[in-house]
């Protein structure tokens, strides 16, 4: 109780932005917000058009700034043409910026390696010709699967700069979800690494492409370029593989980039939804780039002399708006981490911070909870041991944040003096929707605040009509915008279906969220409407999850609902029905085999941190499996639900026991 009323004594609070950024932020002050809201509204086309014009360089301009003729595939400057690398790259050759350092990468143990902008155009570049000359081609699809690295980067932007469009695999993926994305996006080239460091271990990372390719399905695929990362020994199939620096020893460091339609796939990336199968999530080239370099310009009010760090992933959408692309479209230095927030110690980014200087760090819920209580317990890995005087903005991503984990970040990291950005929005997205602006907007802890300028989204019912202040609904955006998903991969109907209901007229983007609206027109996220989770700020489909488990031979059903949980927000309960029940003292074994399968199906984030056997699920007469009640018991909540309509009410008691 005492901290429920805690929460709304927080929630309460407004931490108005620091004078300075009010003065010279590059949103400053709530006017200046207003303006371009107001912009947006009375001229949405010419308000994006501006901005594509100001912000991008083209190599044949557009005329025509929206199409909304085949909504809800709208189309964006489709009539331009452009290349996303060059606009990351070649504009800097010439803009001031070529002797800047555009990387800072930290390597697990430490080891410290910069680039400039002309360095990493030049190692762009090379492997580009590598590719071109070995007869890849626009529109062709490449498999991304390498740690966090310069390489990484590279990577991507090379394939951009081919008009290759990428599909970027999570090292933390199993063979078979590797397998999924090589057979769906139809890939003729895979890149990789040998294995990766983190935390102080090295974790294969070549092995698993060789199973997935083993699998069969992928025979599309011509080569595997393979990044030696760590010199361990790897298996090597003649005539397939190559190593990334032989491919790009002797290229030219000079690139012709590939012009590519403003809507031509930059690349494709792969989400949950509330179904068996992820979806692969396509993105625009020009949409997409035009919205991660603006929104490094208002989100992270990001100026000339900033050092930036995102923690994130380039497995994941964050990593690809906030590392591979916005950063290097707006000129920034940026710090790229290999490793993990607790190795050596959980002081690690405090560390980094103070020694690189960083000024605006953008990071996850879940990674701050598991500071906090690292913080606690050890005084040395708290943040007030190290200077992070350098830092002006702090940022958070990918989940809800719990007002006491937004104070605590607020103060002992912020110093109660850098404004939090919580920003909400999706692999969908591509880029921030709802946050504050750090000049601007006088942020309320627990709330990503009010939509950015010209993203007009909106609280709705089922049928999109409006709800009372107050009142929680379906957060939905109402007009396109340019960095919104294009298209699910090779699944246009699936595309409609699930973000373009027809009971809400068929082109209001849905996101999936709940949210409601306070009386100042705040936005407060509730969470998902449908069968997503959000495990350590990673998406994860119930659905995806059961249909692994019962492909299990001794699994008959499975069931699997998310529960509150501490530090990674929410954790995975699996209510499991085997074929043959075993006894109390074999459970403990059998539930450890399910978790290293759904581990190895899938991936480490999907293993259930609870497993409750029992001899059926909780149905209704009609055999529909109640998971508003099985979360109940997943929480060891009391039963508050009628159950009398439930086939065999027994069962919850069995269910209680977890494993
Ligand atoms: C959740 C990550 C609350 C939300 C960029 C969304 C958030 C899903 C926030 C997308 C936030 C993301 N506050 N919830 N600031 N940011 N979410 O596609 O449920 O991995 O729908 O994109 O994460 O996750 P995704």
């Amino acid at each position: 109780m005492a901290n429920a009323i805690e929460s709304v004594l927080v929630e309460n609070r407004v931490f108005p932005p620091p004078e300075s950024l009010a003065q010279q932020a590059n949103i400053a002050g709530m006017a200046a917000y207003r303006a371009l809201c107001e912009e947006a509204e009375r001229d949405f086309t010419g308000f994006w058009g501006r901005l594509a014009n100001e912000k991008l360089d083209w190599t044949t301009p557009f005329k025509t700034v929206l199409d909304e003729s085949d909504a809800p595939f709208y189309r964006w400057f489709a009539d331009g043409e452009l290349n996303v690398s060059a606009n990351c790259l070649d504009k800097h050759l010439t803009n001031g910026n070529a002797e800047k350092t555009a990387i800072i990468f930290e390597a697990d143990d430490g080891t410290v390696t910069r680039v400039t902008y002309r360095e990493l155009h030049a190692r762009v570049c090379r492997l580009a010709n590598a590719l071109q000359a070995a007869g890849y081609q626009a529109g062709e699809r490449v498999i991304i699967y390498l740690p966090m690295s310069i390489e990484a980067v590279v990577a991507m932007q090379a394939c951009a700069r081919l008009g290759l469009t990428h599909s970027v695999v999570f090292g933390g993926f199993s063979a078979k979800s590797l397998h999924e994305r090589l057979v769906d996006t139809g890939a003729v080239l895979a890149i990789t690494a040998d294995a990766q460091r983190r935390g102080g271990r090295t974790i294969p990372l070549k092995p698993a492409l060789d199973e997935a390719l083993g699998m069969g399905g992928c025979e599309a695929v011509r080569q595997v370029i393979v990044y030696r990362r760590t010199g361990d020994e790897v298996a090597w199939t003649e005539g397939r593989d190559a190593w990334l620096h032989e491919v790009e020893a002797g290229q030219a460091e000079t690139h012709t980039p590939v012009p590519v339609n403003a809507e031509h796939p930059l690349f494709i990336l792969y989400t949950s939804g509330s179904t068996g199968k992820p979806k692969g999530v396509q993105h625009a080239a020009a949409g997409f780039l035009l919205w991660s370099q603006l929104t490094m310009e208002w989100t992270f009010d990001l100026k000339p002399e900033d050092v930036y760090w995102c923690t994130a992933d380039v497995g994941w959408i964050t990593g690809h708006t906030y590392i591979a692309y916005g950063p290097l479209a707006a000129g920034a230095t940026q710090v790229i981490f290999e490793g993990v927030p607790t190795f050596p110690d959980s002081a690690r980014f405090w560390r980094m911070i103070q020694a690189h200087k960083v000024s605006i760090f953008y990071t996850a819920p879940t990674a701050i909870r598991s500071l906090i209580k690292a913080a606690g317990s050890d005084v040395k890995v708290h943040p007030n041991q190290f200077d992070l005087s350098s830092l002006r903005i702090i940022g958070s991503v990918g989940e809800p944040i719990n007002p006491e984990a937004w104070m605590w970040y607020y103060k002992e990291v912020g110093g109660e003096r850098c404004p939090v950005v919580d920003t909400w929005w999706q692999t969908e997205t591509g880029g921030h929707m709802l946050t504050p602006s750090p000049g601007a907007t006088p942020t309320k802890p627990g709330s990503c605040a009010m939509p950015l300028p010209g993203i007009m989204a909106d609280i709705v019912d089922e049928a999109g009509g409006p709800v009372a202040q107050g009142q929680g609904g379906f957060l939905v955006v109402k007009r396109p915008w340019p960095s919104m998903i294009r298209n699910v991969w090779g699944d246009p109907e699936r595309f409609k279906k699930s973000y373009f209901p027809p009971e809400m007229g068929g082109h209001i983007y849905l996101a999936g969220d709940g949210a409601h609206r306070d009386a100042e027109g705040y936005f407060w996220i509730m969470g998902r409407i449908d069968d997503v989770l959000n495990v350590s700020g990673h998406r994860l489909g119930t659905m995806e999850v059961e249909s692994v488990l019962v492909a299990h031979p001794l699994v008959a059903e499975a069931a699997v609902v998310g529960r509150p949980d501490d530090v990674s927000g929410e954790a995975v309960v699996a209510f499991v029905v085997l074929k043959q029940s075993v006894d109390e003292s074999e459970a403990p074994d059998v539930a450890k085999t399910l978790r290293d399968w759904v581990s190895k199906e899938i991936g480490p984030i999907a293993k259930p941190k609870d497993i409750r056997f029992g001899e059926n699920l909780p149905k209704t007469r009609s055999g529909k499996i109640m998971r508003r009640l099985l979360r109940q018991v997943a929480q060891g909540q009391e039963i508050t639900q009628d159950t009398s309509t439930l086939e065999n009410p027994a069962i919850l008691q069995q269910l209680g026991k977890s494993h």
